[in-house]
Order: C-alpha cells, then sequence, then structure tokens
C-alpha cells in the first residue's frame, strides 16, 4: 500500500523542494512551486529498479531492431518529421497551444490509419463521443478501425484495451485525464508525469504506439513538468499563427529519427491539408516595388523555404518611451545587432529611427543565414529604394560587416532557382547553381552595391570611413 505525502513541486520543471520559495532552486522559474500530494517517491522508484533487473545483456548486433520499423501514417507531411512513420511501442508527445489544430491532426491521422487496417483507440477527455464522431465525418476520418472512448478517468483505457486490442492509442489531452489512484487533481504535476508513466509502460508492454495531445502555456512550455518530455520518445510541437492559416509541425525530440524537420500545413473548411508548395505561399502575397523586402532562401530541417523578410523603419519619437525596434517570426537580438553593424560597417544610420522587422506568413526563421536578406531589406527600407525583385540574399553577417559562408547553399539556391529568380547575392566561394547568376560579395558594402540600393558606390564608403 503506498503511502501518501504532501509535497512542494515546481510546475515548470518538476524538481520537488522541502520547504516554500519564490523561486525554483532547480530551473530558476519564479512563483512556479505547488503542493500536491502524492505516492512516495521511495516506493514508486523501488519498484522501478525491481522490474529493470529482468533485463539481461545480448550483444549489440544481435538486438532486434524490426519493431523499431516506422509505420507511414499515409499523412505525409506528419511522416516527414517523423522521419517515416510511428514506431509500435512508442510515446510521442503533441505539444501545441489551444486551439491550434492538435485533436483535428489526431482525427486525420487515425482516420488514416485506421484506413490502413490498423486498430486505433482515442481516450477523449475534452470533447464527447458525439462532438468527436461529428468532426471525423467532416474530416472523412470515419472508418470500422477507429475507436474511442469519451472519459477524463485514466481506469476507463483499461477495459478498452482489452475490447479493441489497439495498434495505436491517442489521450486527448494529457492535462484533462487522471488517474483516481493519484490523489490529485486532474492537470497538476503529479497526475500528468502519472499518466504519462503509465502510458510509457503501457506502450512497452503491449508493443503500442501512443500519441499524448498536451497543452502548452503562454510562455511556450508544456503546461506540466518538463520532465514530462523526458519521459517520451518523441516531442512534437504543433504552432503556427492563429490568424493564418499555417500549421508548423516539428520534432523537438526525436528518438527514432532525425529532428529539426518541418511538416507544413494550412487549416482550412476541411481540415488540415499538407502544402506542397511552401515557399509558393510564402512569396504570395509580395508585391513589386516596395522598398523593405527581400526575399530570404531559408532553410527549415532539411527543407529550402523562400521567406520574405521586411523591414520598415520610420522616424521615431524618443519621446514615447524610447526607439524602437521590434521583430516578429526573427531574432531581436539579431535585429540589434546587425543594424549597429550597418551603421558602423556600411555607413548607413539608424539614428533617431524605430526599426521593425518581420518574416512574413507567419513563419520563424531563427538561423543566421537571413541576416543578409534582413540587412538588405533594413538599408531598402531606410533609403526607399527597393531591392529587385528577382533577387535572393544569403549570408551569415558578421561583426566586420563580412558576410560569411551558411550551410547547405546549393539547396538553398536550387529551390530560388526554381521558383524563378534570377540572381542571388552569396557569400564568395558559393558554388555555382544551375539557372541562376550568383553574386559573390565578401561585405554588406559589396551586397548594398549589387543591390543598386547605394548607388554611387564610392559615396556610401566615403560615409563608412566618417563614420569610423
Ligand atoms: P482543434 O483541433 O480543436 O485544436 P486543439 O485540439 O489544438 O485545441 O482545432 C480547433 C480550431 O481549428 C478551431 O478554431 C476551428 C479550426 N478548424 C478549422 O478551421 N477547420 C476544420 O476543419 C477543423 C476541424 C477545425
Ligand atoms: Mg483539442
Amino acid at each position: 500500500m503506498a503511502r501518501l505525502k504532501v509535497i512542494l513541486r515546481c510546475t515548470e520543471c518538476g524538481a520537488p523542494s522541502a520547504k516554500w520559495a519564490g523561486r525554483c532552486s532547480t530551473c530558476g522559474a519564479w512563483n512556479s512551486l505547488i503542493e500536491e500530494v502524492e505516492e512516495d517517491t521511495v516506493e514508486v522508484e523501488k519498484a522501478a529498479v525491481a522490474r529493470a533487473t529482468t533485463a539481461r545483456a545480448v550483444r549489440l548486433g544481435e538486438v532486434d531492431t524490426d519493431r523499431y520499423a516506422p509505420w507511414p501514417t499515409g499523412i505525409g507531411e506528419v511522416d516527414r518529421v517523423l522521419g517515416g512513420g510511428l514506431v509500435r511501442g512508442s510515446v510521442t508527445l503533441v505539444g501545441g497551444e489551444p486551439g491550434i489544430g492538435k485533436s483535428t491532426l489526431l482525427l486525420q491521422l487515425i482516420g488514416s490509419l485506421g484506413g490502413q487496417g490498423l486498430r486505433c483507440l482515442m481516450l477523449s477527455a475534452e470533447e464527447s463521443a458525439e462532438q468527436v464522431r461529428q468532426r471525423a465525418e467532416r474530416l472523412g476520418s470515419l472508418n470500422p478501425n477507429v475507436w474511442i472512448v469519451a472519459d477524463t478517468s485514466f481506469d476507463a483505457l483499461g477495459p478498452a484495451l482489452d475490447d479493441v486490442k489497439p495498434d495505436l492509442v491517442v489521450v486527448d489531452s494529457i492535462q484533462a485525464v487522471y488517474d483516481p489512484e493519484v490523489g490529485s487533481v486532474p492537470g497538476s504535476v503529479t497526475q500528468v508525469r502519472g499518466c504519462t508513466y503509465r502510458l510509457v509502460e503501457m506502450a512497452k508492454e503491449r508493443g503500442i504506439a501512443v500519441i499524448i495531445v498536451g497543452h502548452v502555456t503562454k510562455e511556450g512550455g508544456l503546461a506540466g513538468p518538463r520532465v514530462l518530455e523526458h519521459l517520451v520518445d518523441t516531442v512534437l510541437t504543433f504552432d503556427g499563427d492563429r490568424h493564418h492559416g499555417l500549421r508548423l509541425l516539428r520534432a523537438v525530440k526525436h528518438r527514432f529519427g532525425p529532428t529539426g524537420e518541418l511538416g507544413l500545413f494550412e487549416m482550412g473548411a476541411v481540415g488540415l491539408t499538407g502544402l506542397a508548395d511552401p515557399s509558393g505561399l510564402f512569396l504570395a502575397d509580395r508585391r513589386v516595388g516596395v522598398s523593405g523586402s527581400c526575399v530570404a532562401p531559408a532553410l527549415d530541417g532539411s527543407r529550402p523555404l523562400l521567406v520574405e523578410v521586411q523591414s520598415l523603419v520610420a522616424p521615431g519619437s524618443p519621446n514615447a518611451g524610447g526607439l524602437r525596434r521590434s521583430a516578429q517570426g526573427l531574432d531581436q537580438g539579431r535585429l540589434y545587432l546587425l543594424t549597429a553593424v550597418l551603421e558602423r560597417r556600411a555607413g548607413i544610420s539608424f539614428a533617431g529611427q524605430d526599426v521593425h522587422a518581420s518574416a512574413a506568413g507567419g513563419v520563424r526563421l531563427t538561423e543566421p543565414a537571413v541576416d543578409l536578406a534582413l540587412c538588405l531589406a533594413l538599408v531598402s527600407s531606410r533609403l526607399d529604394i527597393p531591392v529587385p525583385i528577382d533577387i535572393v540574399a544569403v549570408g551569415e553577417v558578421g561583426l566586420g560587416g563580412e558576410v560569411r559562408q551558411v550551410s547547405h547553399l546549393q539547396r538553398r539556391l536550387a529551390e530560388a532557382a526554381r521558383l524563378g529568380f534570377s540572381r542571388a547575392i552569396v557569400p564568395p566561394g558559393a558554388p555555382d547553381v544551375a539557372g541562376l547568376e550568383l553574386i559573390r560579395v565578401g561585405t554588406l558594402i559589396e551586397a548594398c552595391e549589387a543591390c543598386e540600393l547605394v548607388r554611387g558606390s564610392r559615396s556610401a564608403r566615403e560615409v563608412a570611413i566618417s563614420v569610423d
């Protein structure tokens, strides 16, 4: 019989604390300690050790890996992110903000797997069976291999497993289910963790693939302890701008394949559709002859994405609480740094100016390879001269104003050529790409000259020298 005790636990990292404090001593989060009732962990750990001792050593070369062969889900963008598909006996956590489309994605997923003859069971703790059925009907996900049990109690899963003998179990959501044996409220750290433990055990014992839905907090962390991420095999995040239809699926942890792959969907009237030509979407709203815009051949995972980087530089009023620097979908720190580099190394002054920059289409670009396009967008807006429409720019910008190499240049440029761009501003030493005229530049000033942003090139250098 397990003993119960009251402890303090951090909702961010799950670490216990002996006494109350305003700040978690493990992860540093503020006001994150809450009181919880839980089982004496010593007993839980003892039980885990007892189970672990049944393992025997085998030759590494004789380990059977067939059970880890992924099954394609039939949803191309999901398979891309998972590196082939779902793995039997694995546990996957899908995190995302409420309303972003997690339930929709998973209903479509089980509809697709059910259509291939795999038995799928959904434990729906948030929506009634009727609601889910209606939605599944609209999404075309109804088929005889898809089962549902609508209950908030974890115990409902036991009999359902025996009845259905599923290949895949989906729990929607981990914050809404509770284990009656754990004396704590649903959504608490102890409950979320306890239920996940049981799901991991169930997945391994029965060889079932399990997908857990988890809501994330405003700050982007999974509601519930971060330790959840250590318990599962795969962590996927599903996000996007709720005002745009675009949805992005990424693997942030994956024991069976690559991370960093990006899956792209569009949310429409009949659920999510994989985006076959994402670059086309990102460039769809681009306007010709407008200053402050430059296209960057970015890379997300191994997929090239052409994205318009936009900037608006406008006189600011220091009286209105100081000058502003705002970045959407781009790194704010990088924006500060690059404006400083432009001032110092290219003689483009932003003094007294508000600077806004964004990546169009709701995508997030954090790699330094977009530095050059961002710099050109900034200069273009500052001088109110458009960057020629047929140009893309790629390169990291160093503190000396030098243009540096980036990874996978060939792949990025091939995508630019495919989408009809004819010229690319690139770092020195870039290899030729069919169908694209490369303009190799060593410095920011050369890049500005190549885009005809700085007309008398000498005058720009003179400005640069006068700043020095
Ligand atoms: P949902 O999957 O319920 O989100 P989550 O499970 O992450 O909370 O998605 C809800 C939103 O998606 C809701 O605002 C309506 C929208 N939606 C569509 O636009 N089209 C559709 O076909 C469906 C099913 C949902
Ligand atoms: Mg939902």
